[in-house]
């Protein structure tokens, strides 16, 4: 039994394969924007709602400017993400930029972009004003709770983590920046990732909303928005259930009822950047199997490898596999499903329930439309696989060319003749 979803007939699907390259990605276009529309409108109480979009979730303009058009900005964590946003036509104050350890010339190139520039580290201030070479009106500053929150496995402790200002420093934060002029001000904070218990999430409202008030109260600065950051999880696993968003929602309003408007706060927008809730689900990874072994364990090697797709050898995450045309066979044979990267652990399912696979049979890994293709990389040169976008009528667009070997070495100096010193 196929427990998941797939966006076109398991015939239809076969069909594509037969015409494109495998591996390739395919995001589903209407499904990605009917759940931008669900979040908006989930959200629609609060006083300026959006959601900048992740661009590390899904680098790839085409879906940035689907995104866009349902009103969403762009996240950007570094220079070149802020250039693919402004390519797809997000700009200025619908970029924010939540990086972290950044180079000085980032955060000129956010500043003139018109981005909204969020600091991680209050010495990054100095830092940042003199790459500006002026003091920004609007700011905004990452929190981090330390002892105050948990994280999760995917984000690790708040108090390992490095990201973000300490409670101790943050107050002081907008002290200082309001003195040294700034007008407009904003909160961050980003705690869990992958997370699906949405009384988290509706936690970590309440944190900044009181936090809010202890800033307004001991700084004297009201901010005009909080970033909830993203980490909203999906669920990867078929008896996992995605996160209530609708009951996060009340949650969130009724906190917001019982905190920001009692402290004359109201409006206060409220803003997330999320980017696995919103596409990934709505992205599948379609490969081709190429063998199937027999060793000390049954083995089906496909032409994907883990440099296509590594969160299940980074983080052991499970990822659904689907077996084309055979949705209906019982799940009686155990695999390893494995790449073809020289490390052992490029290996997409271990110990896998499936139907009997052969040669030839195409898997679609599911749920690989955030933090997919994006984490890929080219180690034993193995080359990038293509993405494709399908629309609503059914027909795929090539959105991603798959990288070619002219691209691989488009970099290398094969002749060495460059003297540097
Ligand atoms: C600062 C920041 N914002 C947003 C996100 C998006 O997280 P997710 O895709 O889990 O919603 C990330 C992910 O790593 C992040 O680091």
């Amino acid at each position: 039994m196929n427990e998941k979803n797939l966006p076109l007939t398991s015939e239809r699907l076969q069909t594509l394969a037969e015409n494109i390259p495998t591996p390739f990605y395919l995001y589903d276009e209407k499904a990605i924007v009917e759940n931008a529309r669900d979040f908006n409108r989930l959200f629609s109480w609060a006083p300026g709602f959006r959601n900048y979009y992740a661009v590390k979730a899904c680098p790839n303009p085409s879906i940035l400017s689907i995104l866009k058009k349902e009103g969403f900005g762009s996240d950007c964590s570094s220079l070149p993400e802020i250039l693919l946003s402004e390519a797809s036509g997000i700009t200025g104050e619908n970029i924010m930029f939540t990086s972290n350890n950044t180079p000085p010339e980032e955060f000129a190139a956010a500043y003139k972009a018109g981005a909204i520039i969020n600091l991680d580290d209050i010495t990054h201030i100095d830092t940042m004003i003199e790459a500006l070479g002026e003091v920004p009106s609007l700011i905004c500053f990452r929190y981090n709770p330390g002892p105050q929150r948990t994280g999760n496995a995917i984000i690790g402790n708040p108090i390992e983590a490095k990201y973000g200002l300490t409670s101790e420093q943050i107050v002081d934060a907008y002290r200082i920046m309001k003195k040294k002029g700034s007008k407009r001000f904003g909160l961050h904070t980003m705690v869990a990732s992958n997370e699906l218990d949405g009384t988290y999430i509706v936690e970590t409202a309440r944190m900044l909303f009181e936090l809010c008030v202890k800033i307004q109260e001991e700084a004297g600065v009201r901010l005009e928005f909080i970033d909830m950051g993203g980490g909203i999880g999906i669920p990867y696993k078929p008896e996992q259930s995605a996160m209530d968003l609708e009951a996060v929602s009340e949650g969130v309003h009724e906190l917001y009822k019982q905190i920001i408007v009692p402290a004359g706060l109201d409006p206060l927008n409220i803003v997330f950047e999320c980017g696995r809730v919103i596409t990934g689900p709505y992205g599948y990874l379609v490969s081709r199997v190429r063998h199937v072994t027999s060793k000390y364990k049954e083995y089906v090697g496909i032409d994907a490898s883990m440099s296509d797709l590594m969160r299940p050898a980074l983080y052991g995450a499970y990822h659904h596999i689907t077996v084309l045309g055979k949705e209906e066979h019982k799940s009686d044979h155990v695999y390893d499903v494995t790449g073809s990267l020289c490390e052992n652990n490029d290996k997409f399912a271990i110990d896998r329930a499936l139907p009997e696979i052969e040669q030839g049979d195409l898997l679609v890994i599911h749920d690989v439309g955030a933090h997919g293709h994006a984490m890929g990389f080219n180690y034993n040169a193995k080359l990038r696989p293509a993405e494709y976008l399908l629309h609503p009528d059914g027909s795929a667009v090539m959105i991603r060319r798959a990288q070619t070997y002219d691209d691989y070495v488009a970099t290398l100096r094969f002749d060495g003749a460059e003297v540097v010193l």
